[in-house]
């Protein structure tokens, strides 16, 4: 049976993550959070002091990581390592090895009917042939607003300017960034969540209601 795949793109905190976990649990769909996978070698990466602008020595390291979890924690959400994320994110081999991660995660659950997986290069690169791609935009400053709270929430000390020039910052570095850049994928749908999430949803629900 052909597993349905939906993908969720858009830029740093604009909401990719709760528009997922809202898909999968209405559409009853799995659900993979692809940024999870680059936060958890950034964690291991800054544990361990690898040197992330030597190639080198990522390749060496990531041919000893066997396994990686792809569950969510406090500790890979902090400033420090969405940072070191869209840092690493740039290497060829650190997005291959996450690509790999993902398609195996994909074939191996055989009786998961279909799977939302979000990102930045899920429509554009990993699953070009998805059954229904969304790019979720809002502008900057809702998005380090958002940002902002989630960290208070959170326990984080944290500084709206800070987090705004973040954000900016992360921007740049996944649109500019010569591999897998973010980018509307072809055939995307963009859905505006500046709004409400009653809104948002409403946009998607329209789309989902077409496959
Ligand atoms: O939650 P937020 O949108 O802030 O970030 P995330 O989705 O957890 O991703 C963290 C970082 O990983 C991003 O800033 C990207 O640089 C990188 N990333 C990527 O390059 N490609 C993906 N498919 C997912 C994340």
């Amino acid at each position: 049976m052909k597993k349905l795949i939906i993908t969720i793109d858009g830029p740093a905190a604009s909401g990719k993550e709760k528009i997922a976990k809202y898909i999968a649990k209405k559409w009853k769909l799995n659900h993979l959070d692809s940024g999870i996978l680059y936060r958890r070698l950034a964690l291991i990466f800054s544990i361990e002091k690898i040197d992330i602008e030597n190639v080198n020595k990522i390749k060496n390291k990531l041919k000893n990581i066997h396994q990686i979890s792809f569950r969510n924690s406090k500790n890979i959400r902090t400033q420090v390592i969405s940072r070191l994320a869209s840092k690493i994110a740039v290497h060829d081999c650190v997005r291959n090895y996450v690509n790999k991660l993902q398609y195996n995660f994909v074939n191996k659950n055989k009786k998961i009917q279909g799977f939302v997986i979000d990102g930045r290069d899920i429509g554009s690169v990993v699953f070009k042939n998805a059954d229904l791609k969304l790019y979720i935009d809002v502008n900057p400053e809702i998005r380090a607003k958002r940002r902002y709270k989630q960290l208070i929430d959170s326990g984080e000390k944290s500084i709206y300017p800070k987090i705004l020039k973040d954000i900016k910052l992360r921007d740049k570095q996944d649109k500019l960034r010569k591999h897998s850049p973010l980018v509307i994928p072809k055939g995307a749908h963009m859905v505006d969540n500046s709004g409400s999430f009653t809104d948002t949803i409403k946009q998607i629900k329209v789309l989902l209601d077409k496959i």
